[in-house]
């Protein structure tokens, strides 16, 4: 870990003596680390695609976490290819007003021509139709997700103007309004939802800031049924925030297992896929897309494919928890061949776990228990050694 810090480190100094432009459009090309580390002379302002001429920040959380997991491994070949996962852009997830303190220390050295990458991750009732991942502030407690969480985050981003940021905008919370709506909890976090996504996206519009609204993936918002009314949620907050400028569009697959373009799609033999298009998210990002636009937002998409690899694992399109025998998959890039998608992503940490398979525990949810579930694993968010290693041998490509 230490002569991985210290490289960046010393390329960060070296590199302060001369501001460079940002690359030229001609320069684009897929995300790969560069190796000037200044950061930019000026503020940074985003329009159009985020992603096209920055490689994203391999944030030092994840790094961290990487390093060590590598250190552990003692199969030399494993051990080299982990490695090299520590040097891939991933989002660092803002999961607790606790979690903020490490902001500042991964946007202070991030270069010009890359972006930091953070996932806005604190609505009060969190995870309202699942246990794993319920959050640290209770529904209704709007007023501490405004000035104890978003604003603390918004002050810190406004002392670093000259630095590129992307942001998912909270997981799941809108997509659970559309189809989970009917549960307790749901119904109980609803306005806390709308209000605080809303403010969110209003207070977090900075002119170097780029959003992405969670639009879930194509086996949740994708149904025929739910397209529409998907959209129209994503897109009512929006307005409701005031049509932020820097809102580029949705977010898909957060988390997911969903590939990008396979034909014919992993569940498209099932009785019920005749009622779903969106068999893959290529074609969930075309028909929630022109949705989106036609209730009045912006539809860019960008899509993670952290743990996408291996398909043919999940029992039932609806499990989400720790799939068992999933690889990592594509690597962040902006080079998607489809104009609506502004790059794939790693949004989700690999390695770190979806939920806990102890029965016993609070957050224990009975999708961590199903058949295509890795067991164990420990709660959502901590680190999961047995799991990061599978992720890294299914890799594809491969490290
Ligand atoms: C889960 C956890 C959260 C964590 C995130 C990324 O959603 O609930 O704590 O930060 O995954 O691993």
């Amino acid at each position: 870990m230490k002569g991985f810090l210290a490289t960046l480190v010393a390329s960060a100094i070296t590199g302060a003596l001369a501001a460079p432009a940002p690359p030229s459009p001609a320069e684009q090309g897929p995300i790969t680390a560069r190796a000037n580390a200044a950061a930019c002379a000026t503020p940074v302002t985003l329009s159009g695609n985020p992603f096209a001429a920055r490689s994203i920040y391999a944030n030092k959380e994840y790094s961290k976490e990487v390093i060590s997991a590598a250190a552990a491994i003692t199969d030399s070949a494993l051990k080299a290819a982990a490695t090299k996962v520590a040097q891939v852009g991933t989002f660092l997830w803002i999961d607790t007003r606790a979690r903020i303190s490490v902001v500042e220390d991964n946007l202070k050295d991030v270069p010009c021509d890359q972006i930091a990458a953070l996932v806005i991750y604190d609505l009060p009732g969190r995870d309202c139709a699942a246990k794993a991942s319920n959050g640290e502030l209770a529904a209704g407690d709007i007023t501490t997700y405004k000035s104890g969480y978003i604003d603390p985050i918004v002050a810190i981003f406004k002392k670093y103007p000259n630095t590129a940021i992307a942001l998912v905008i909270e997981p799941d919370s809108l997509p659970n309004l559309v189809t989970n709506a009917d549960k307790q909890a749901c119904k109980d976090s609803e306005k806390g939802y709308k209000e605080g996504v809303a403010y969110a996206l209003k207070q977090l519009n900075l002119p170097n800031i780029a959003m992405y609204i969670d639009a879930g993936h194509g086996g949740w918002l994708g149904w025929n049924d739910n397209l529409k009314p998907g959209a129209n949620m994503l897109a009512t907050v929006y307005k409701d925030a005031g049509s932020p400028k820097q809102v580029r569009g949705f977010a898909t697959n957060v988390a997911g297992w969903n590939a990008w373009d396979l034909v014919p799609g992993e569940f498209s033999k099932t009785t019920d896929a005749q009622w779903n298009k969106a068999q893959n998210e290529k074609e969930y990002v075309k028909l929630f897309s022109p949705e989106l636009k036609s209730a009045g937002m912006p539809g860019q998409a960008i899509i993670d494919t952290g743990r996408n690899a291996v398909q043919g694992l999940r029992k039932e399109w609806g499990n989400w928890c720790n799939v068992n025998g999933a690889g990592f998959g594509v690597r962040p890039t902006s080079q998607t061949g489809d104009s609506l998608v502004d790059a794939f992503v790693w949004v989700k940490p690999g390695g770190e776990s979806d939920g806990t398979s102890d029965t016993s525990a609070k957050r224990y949810d009975s999708f961590c228990g199903k058949e295509d579930a890795f067991k164990p694993a420990p709660e959502a968010g901590t680190w999961n050694q047995a799991y990061f290693e599978m992720l890294l041998k299914n890799a594809k490509p491969s490290f």
